[in-house]
Protein backbone atom coordinates (compact mmCIF):
# COMPACT_ATOMS: atom_id res chain seq x y z
CA UNK A 1 0.00 0.00 0.00
CA UNK A 2 1.81 3.24 -0.92
CA UNK A 3 0.54 6.71 -1.01
CA UNK A 4 -1.28 6.92 -3.77
CA UNK A 5 -3.15 3.63 -2.42
CA UNK A 6 -3.87 5.72 0.85
CA UNK A 7 -4.76 8.63 -0.77
CA UNK A 8 -7.72 6.47 -2.97
CA UNK A 9 -8.68 3.81 -0.79
CA UNK A 10 -7.74 1.21 -2.95
CA UNK A 11 -5.54 -1.76 -2.27
CA UNK A 12 -3.40 -1.69 -5.83
CA UNK A 13 -2.17 1.46 -7.51
CA UNK A 14 -4.11 0.47 -10.80
CA UNK A 15 -6.33 2.72 -12.51
CA UNK A 16 -8.75 2.21 -15.43
CA UNK A 17 -8.80 5.28 -17.59
CA UNK A 18 -12.00 6.71 -18.82
CA UNK A 19 -13.48 5.51 -22.08
CA UNK A 20 -15.89 8.18 -23.13
CA UNK A 21 -18.94 7.70 -23.77
CA UNK A 22 -18.37 3.38 -24.51
CA UNK A 23 -17.50 4.27 -20.15
CA UNK A 24 -19.89 1.53 -18.71
CA UNK A 25 -21.36 0.21 -14.81
CA UNK A 26 -19.95 -3.63 -15.56
CA UNK A 27 -16.37 -2.67 -16.00
CA UNK A 28 -16.04 0.11 -13.98
CA UNK A 29 -17.46 -1.68 -10.67
CA UNK A 30 -15.78 -5.32 -11.81
CA UNK A 31 -12.57 -3.30 -12.06
CA UNK A 32 -12.96 -1.46 -8.24
CA UNK A 33 -14.13 -4.91 -6.85
CA UNK A 34 -10.70 -6.30 -7.85
CA UNK A 35 -9.21 -3.70 -5.61
CA UNK A 36 -8.00 -1.17 -8.53
CA UNK A 37 -9.92 1.83 -9.34
CA UNK A 38 -12.48 1.62 -12.22
CA UNK A 39 -13.50 4.66 -13.75
CA UNK A 40 -17.01 5.56 -15.57
CA UNK A 41 -16.10 8.23 -18.26
CA UNK A 42 -19.27 10.64 -18.60
CA UNK A 43 -17.44 11.83 -22.68
CA UNK A 44 -20.25 13.53 -24.37
CA UNK A 45 -23.25 12.26 -22.64
CA UNK A 46 -25.90 14.49 -20.44
CA UNK A 47 -25.97 14.21 -16.49
CA UNK A 48 -29.65 12.77 -17.23
CA UNK A 49 -28.17 9.83 -19.11
CA UNK A 50 -25.15 9.56 -16.53
CA UNK A 51 -27.26 9.26 -13.34
CA UNK A 52 -28.55 6.18 -13.43
CA UNK A 53 -25.19 4.70 -14.85
CA UNK A 54 -23.59 5.78 -11.69
CA UNK A 55 -26.56 4.17 -9.47
CA UNK A 56 -25.89 1.00 -11.05
CA UNK A 57 -22.19 1.35 -10.66
CA UNK A 58 -23.27 1.93 -6.67
CA UNK A 59 -25.45 -0.94 -6.41
CA UNK A 60 -22.84 -3.08 -8.07
CA UNK A 61 -19.71 -2.13 -6.09
CA UNK A 62 -18.94 -0.76 -2.24
CA UNK A 63 -15.61 0.09 -3.38
CA UNK A 64 -14.06 3.53 -4.63
CA UNK A 65 -14.39 4.09 -8.16
CA UNK A 66 -13.58 7.74 -10.41
CA UNK A 67 -15.45 9.61 -12.84
CA UNK A 68 -13.51 10.94 -15.71
CA UNK A 69 -14.67 14.48 -17.27
CA UNK A 70 -13.36 15.06 -20.50
CA UNK A 71 -13.60 19.19 -19.95
CA UNK A 72 -13.45 20.20 -23.74
CA UNK A 73 -15.47 17.16 -25.14
CA UNK A 74 -18.37 17.76 -22.12
CA UNK A 75 -20.78 20.77 -22.89
CA UNK A 76 -21.45 20.26 -18.58
CA UNK A 77 -19.68 21.85 -15.73
CA UNK A 78 -21.46 22.55 -12.65
CA UNK A 79 -24.01 20.09 -13.60
CA UNK A 80 -21.25 17.40 -12.91
CA UNK A 81 -19.95 18.78 -9.66
CA UNK A 82 -23.45 18.65 -8.60
CA UNK A 83 -23.89 15.01 -9.79
CA UNK A 84 -20.51 13.39 -8.24
CA UNK A 85 -21.76 14.99 -4.50
CA UNK A 86 -25.00 13.87 -5.03
CA UNK A 87 -23.81 10.21 -5.85
CA UNK A 88 -20.78 10.61 -3.25
CA UNK A 89 -17.80 9.91 -5.90
CA UNK A 90 -14.82 9.35 -4.16
CA UNK A 91 -12.34 10.55 -7.23
CA UNK A 92 -12.94 12.64 -10.30
CA UNK A 93 -11.00 12.47 -13.08
CA UNK A 94 -10.49 15.29 -15.33
CA UNK A 95 -8.84 15.57 -18.75
CA UNK A 96 -8.98 17.61 -22.13
CA UNK A 97 -8.76 20.87 -20.71
CA UNK A 98 -7.97 23.43 -17.56
CA UNK A 99 -8.96 21.70 -14.54
CA UNK A 100 -8.50 25.37 -12.29
CA UNK A 101 -12.47 25.62 -13.15
CA UNK A 102 -13.32 22.35 -11.53
CA UNK A 103 -10.71 21.28 -8.93
CA UNK A 104 -11.69 24.10 -5.96
CA UNK A 105 -15.33 23.17 -6.55
CA UNK A 106 -14.50 19.37 -6.05
CA UNK A 107 -12.02 19.66 -3.36
CA UNK A 108 -14.98 21.77 -1.50
CA UNK A 109 -16.95 18.37 -1.18
CA UNK A 110 -14.23 16.34 -0.41
CA UNK A 111 -13.56 14.62 -3.63
CA UNK A 112 -10.02 13.74 -4.82
CA UNK A 113 -9.12 14.74 -8.16
CA UNK A 114 -6.53 13.51 -10.53
CA UNK A 115 -6.03 15.39 -13.32
CA UNK A 116 -4.52 14.06 -16.65
CA UNK A 117 -0.99 15.90 -18.40
CA UNK A 118 0.92 15.22 -21.33
CA UNK A 119 3.59 17.90 -20.28
CA UNK A 120 5.61 18.66 -17.59
CA UNK A 121 3.76 22.15 -18.18
CA UNK A 122 0.62 20.88 -17.70
CA UNK A 123 1.05 18.96 -14.55
CA UNK A 124 3.17 21.93 -12.81
CA UNK A 125 -0.24 23.73 -13.50
CA UNK A 126 -2.55 21.47 -12.58
CA UNK A 127 -0.60 21.08 -9.19
CA UNK A 128 -0.64 24.86 -8.69
CA UNK A 129 -4.39 24.75 -9.01
CA UNK A 130 -4.18 22.31 -6.59
CA UNK A 131 -5.18 18.39 -8.31
CA UNK A 132 -4.80 15.60 -6.21
CA UNK A 133 -2.64 13.15 -8.21
CA UNK A 134 -1.18 13.96 -12.15
CA UNK A 135 -1.87 11.26 -14.47
CA UNK A 136 0.84 11.49 -16.79
CA UNK A 137 0.01 10.32 -20.43
CA UNK A 138 2.28 9.20 -22.97
CA UNK A 139 1.61 9.35 -26.65
CA UNK A 140 1.64 5.60 -26.62
CA UNK A 141 -1.94 6.06 -24.92
CA UNK A 142 -5.32 4.77 -26.86
CA UNK A 143 -7.85 7.94 -27.80
CA UNK A 144 -7.37 11.54 -27.50
CA UNK A 145 -3.06 12.24 -27.05
CA UNK A 146 -1.48 15.50 -26.46
CA UNK A 147 -0.25 17.09 -29.79
CA UNK A 148 3.58 17.00 -27.78
CA UNK A 149 3.48 13.36 -28.37
CA UNK A 150 6.05 12.33 -25.37
CA UNK A 151 6.36 9.20 -24.24
CA UNK A 152 5.55 7.88 -21.02
CA UNK A 153 9.34 7.01 -20.57
CA UNK A 154 10.18 10.87 -21.06
CA UNK A 155 7.25 11.95 -19.55
CA UNK A 156 7.31 10.48 -16.04
CA UNK A 157 10.47 11.34 -15.14
CA UNK A 158 10.53 14.30 -15.62
CA UNK A 159 6.97 14.94 -13.87
CA UNK A 160 8.69 12.96 -10.78
CA UNK A 161 11.65 15.88 -10.76
CA UNK A 162 9.55 18.97 -11.12
CA UNK A 163 6.14 17.77 -8.81
CA UNK A 164 6.00 16.32 -5.17
CA UNK A 165 1.96 14.99 -5.45
CA UNK A 166 1.59 11.26 -6.89
CA UNK A 167 2.18 10.78 -10.44
CA UNK A 168 0.09 8.03 -12.20
CA UNK A 169 1.63 6.54 -15.47
CA UNK A 170 -0.43 6.03 -18.24
CA UNK A 171 -0.21 5.03 -21.90
CA UNK A 172 2.12 1.76 -23.24
CA UNK A 173 1.35 -0.52 -20.00
CA UNK A 174 0.29 -3.96 -20.56
CA UNK A 175 1.35 -5.88 -17.82
CA UNK A 176 3.40 -6.10 -14.49
CA UNK A 177 6.57 -5.37 -16.28
CA UNK A 178 5.39 -2.36 -17.21
CA UNK A 179 3.98 -1.47 -13.73
CA UNK A 180 7.34 -2.00 -12.27
CA UNK A 181 8.60 -0.21 -14.99
CA UNK A 182 6.93 3.01 -14.40
CA UNK A 183 7.28 2.93 -10.36
CA UNK A 184 11.23 2.34 -10.99
CA UNK A 185 10.36 5.68 -13.38
CA UNK A 186 8.95 7.79 -10.41
CA UNK A 187 5.06 6.95 -10.95
CA UNK A 188 3.04 6.09 -7.51
CA UNK A 189 0.80 4.02 -9.98
CA UNK A 190 -0.65 3.06 -13.31
CA UNK A 191 -3.50 3.61 -15.60
CA UNK A 192 -4.27 1.48 -18.11
CA UNK A 193 -6.95 1.89 -20.84
CA UNK A 194 -5.88 -0.70 -23.57
CA UNK A 195 -5.45 -4.10 -21.44
CA UNK A 196 -8.81 -3.63 -19.98
CA UNK A 197 -10.82 -3.44 -23.65
CA UNK A 198 -10.24 -7.09 -23.78
CA UNK A 199 -11.63 -7.53 -19.90
CA UNK A 200 -14.45 -10.14 -19.68
CA UNK A 201 -16.89 -7.66 -18.10
CA UNK A 202 -16.84 -5.19 -20.72
CA UNK A 203 -19.58 -5.13 -22.97
CA UNK A 204 -17.39 -3.99 -26.54
CA UNK A 205 -18.17 -5.76 -29.96
CA UNK A 206 -16.44 -9.08 -30.13
CA UNK A 207 -14.62 -8.00 -33.70
CA UNK A 208 -12.86 -4.96 -30.90
CA UNK A 209 -11.34 -7.24 -28.73
CA UNK A 210 -10.32 -9.78 -31.02
CA UNK A 211 -8.72 -6.78 -33.18
CA UNK A 212 -7.13 -6.01 -29.83
CA UNK A 213 -5.89 -9.50 -29.06
CA UNK A 214 -4.54 -10.19 -32.85
CA UNK A 215 -2.96 -6.63 -32.77
CA UNK A 216 1.28 -6.80 -33.02
CA UNK A 217 3.36 -3.48 -32.08
CA UNK A 218 2.41 -1.82 -35.61
CA UNK A 219 -1.27 -2.17 -35.38
CA UNK A 220 -1.70 1.82 -34.36
CA UNK A 221 -1.87 4.81 -36.02
CA UNK A 222 -2.02 8.37 -35.34
CA UNK A 223 -4.75 10.40 -36.69
CA UNK A 224 -5.79 14.38 -36.62
CA UNK A 225 -1.66 15.25 -37.31
CA UNK A 226 -2.73 17.78 -39.84
CA UNK A 227 -5.64 19.26 -37.54
CA UNK A 228 -3.33 19.42 -34.64
CA UNK A 229 -5.73 17.02 -32.69
CA UNK A 230 -4.32 13.69 -32.46
CA UNK A 231 -5.84 10.28 -31.84
CA UNK A 232 -4.65 6.68 -31.64
CA UNK A 233 -6.50 4.25 -32.70
CA UNK A 234 -6.49 0.20 -34.51
CA UNK A 235 -5.40 1.05 -38.37
CA UNK A 236 -8.65 -0.66 -39.73
CA UNK A 237 -10.19 0.77 -43.09
CA UNK A 238 -11.81 3.68 -41.23
CA UNK A 239 -8.09 4.85 -39.88
CA UNK A 240 -6.83 4.50 -43.20
CA UNK A 241 -9.83 6.73 -44.92
CA UNK A 242 -9.22 8.94 -42.03
CA UNK A 243 -5.47 9.60 -42.66
CA UNK A 244 -6.08 9.53 -47.07
CA UNK A 245 -8.58 12.47 -46.25
CA UNK A 246 -6.16 14.03 -44.30
CA UNK A 247 -3.71 13.97 -47.17
CA UNK A 248 -6.26 15.24 -49.30
CA UNK A 249 -6.36 18.32 -47.22
CA UNK A 250 -9.35 17.43 -44.69
CA UNK A 251 -10.72 20.49 -42.44
CA UNK A 252 -10.57 20.69 -38.91
CA UNK A 253 -14.29 20.71 -38.54
CA UNK A 254 -14.86 17.22 -40.74
CA UNK A 255 -12.36 16.17 -38.78
CA UNK A 256 -13.82 16.50 -35.70
CA UNK A 257 -17.48 15.79 -37.43
CA UNK A 258 -15.73 11.68 -38.82
CA UNK A 259 -14.57 11.23 -34.81
CA UNK A 260 -17.44 12.15 -32.72
CA UNK A 261 -18.12 9.74 -29.94
CA UNK A 262 -21.33 8.22 -32.55
CA UNK A 263 -18.38 7.30 -35.06
CA UNK A 264 -16.36 5.48 -31.20
CA UNK A 265 -19.68 3.71 -30.42
CA UNK A 266 -19.74 2.43 -34.21
CA UNK A 267 -16.72 0.74 -33.80
CA UNK A 268 -15.87 -0.23 -30.63
CA UNK A 269 -19.99 -1.00 -29.68
CA UNK A 270 -20.58 -2.39 -32.73
CA UNK A 271 -17.71 -3.95 -34.47
CA UNK A 272 -18.03 -1.90 -37.76
CA UNK A 273 -14.35 -1.38 -38.74
CA UNK A 274 -15.63 0.80 -42.18
CA UNK A 275 -17.37 3.40 -40.48
CA UNK A 276 -16.31 3.43 -36.61
CA UNK A 277 -12.89 3.88 -35.07
CA UNK A 278 -11.33 1.82 -32.60
CA UNK A 279 -9.68 3.29 -30.13
CA UNK A 280 -6.11 1.26 -29.27
CA UNK A 281 -2.92 2.21 -27.33
CA UNK A 282 0.56 0.85 -29.05
CA UNK A 283 0.67 -1.67 -25.89
CA UNK A 284 -2.12 -3.79 -28.12
CA UNK A 285 0.65 -6.06 -29.10
CA UNK A 286 1.02 -7.44 -25.69
CA UNK A 287 -2.70 -8.17 -25.16
CA UNK A 288 -3.35 -11.68 -25.62
CA UNK A 289 -6.47 -12.63 -23.88
CA UNK A 290 -9.99 -12.06 -23.02
CA UNK A 291 -9.46 -12.39 -18.89
CA UNK A 292 -11.89 -10.98 -16.11
CA UNK A 293 -11.09 -7.99 -14.67
CA UNK A 294 -9.45 -9.87 -11.47
CA UNK A 295 -7.44 -12.08 -13.36
CA UNK A 296 -5.98 -8.64 -15.01
CA UNK A 297 -5.10 -6.82 -12.21
CA UNK A 298 -3.86 -9.45 -10.06
CA UNK A 299 -1.52 -10.91 -13.14
CA UNK A 300 -0.11 -7.46 -12.97
CA UNK A 301 0.44 -7.34 -9.33
CA UNK A 302 2.25 -10.78 -9.83
CA UNK A 303 4.16 -10.08 -12.79
CA UNK A 304 5.36 -6.97 -11.14
CA UNK A 305 6.17 -8.24 -8.00
CA UNK A 306 8.21 -11.02 -10.69
CA UNK A 307 10.21 -8.61 -12.01
CA UNK A 308 11.55 -6.21 -9.43
CA UNK A 309 12.81 -9.62 -7.46
CA UNK A 310 14.31 -10.66 -10.54
CA UNK A 311 15.87 -7.60 -11.30
CA UNK A 312 17.14 -7.32 -7.82
CA UNK A 313 18.96 -10.85 -7.46
CA UNK A 314 20.46 -9.93 -11.01
CA UNK A 315 21.78 -6.76 -11.04
CA UNK A 316 22.13 -5.71 -6.84
CA UNK A 317 24.87 -7.86 -4.78
C1 LIG B 1 -11.69 3.12 -25.67
C2 LIG B 1 -10.92 4.21 -24.98
C3 LIG B 1 -11.53 5.44 -24.74
C4 LIG B 1 -10.85 6.44 -24.05
N1 LIG B 1 -11.49 7.61 -23.71
C5 LIG B 1 -10.93 8.46 -22.81
C6 LIG B 1 -11.67 9.52 -22.21
O1 LIG B 1 -12.87 9.70 -22.46
N2 LIG B 1 -11.05 10.33 -21.33
C7 LIG B 1 -9.72 10.15 -21.01
O2 LIG B 1 -9.19 10.93 -20.19
N3 LIG B 1 -8.99 9.15 -21.55
C8 LIG B 1 -9.57 8.30 -22.41
N4 LIG B 1 -8.85 7.22 -22.90
C9 LIG B 1 -7.45 7.01 -22.44
C10 LIG B 1 -7.44 6.08 -21.22
O3 LIG B 1 -8.19 6.62 -20.18
C11 LIG B 1 -6.02 5.79 -20.72
O4 LIG B 1 -5.38 6.91 -20.16
C12 LIG B 1 -5.15 5.21 -21.83
O5 LIG B 1 -5.84 4.25 -22.56
C13 LIG B 1 -3.87 4.61 -21.22
O6 LIG B 1 -3.00 4.14 -22.21
P1 LIG B 1 -3.03 2.63 -22.81
O7 LIG B 1 -4.16 2.63 -23.77
O8 LIG B 1 -1.71 2.50 -23.45
O9 LIG B 1 -3.24 1.71 -21.66
C14 LIG B 1 -9.50 6.22 -23.63
C15 LIG B 1 -8.90 4.97 -23.90
C16 LIG B 1 -9.60 3.97 -24.55
C17 LIG B 1 -8.94 2.65 -24.78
Amino acid sequence: MNRLCKILNIRFPIIQGGMGNISNAPLTAAISEAGALGTFGVGTRTPEEVEPILQQIKRTTTKPFAVNIPISVTKYGKEWIDLVSKYSVPVVSLSAGNPANFIPYLKERGIKVMTVVGTVKHGLKAMEAGTDIVVGEGFEAAGINSPYEITTMALIPQLRNSLSIPIIAAGGIGDGRGLAAALTLGADGVQLGTRFIVAKEAPFSKRYKEKIIQANDQATVIVGRSVGKIRRLLHTPYAQQLLTEEQNGMDEETYFRKTTELVHWRGAMEGDVENGLMNSGQIAGLVYAEQTAEEIIDSLIQEAKQAITELYKSYIV
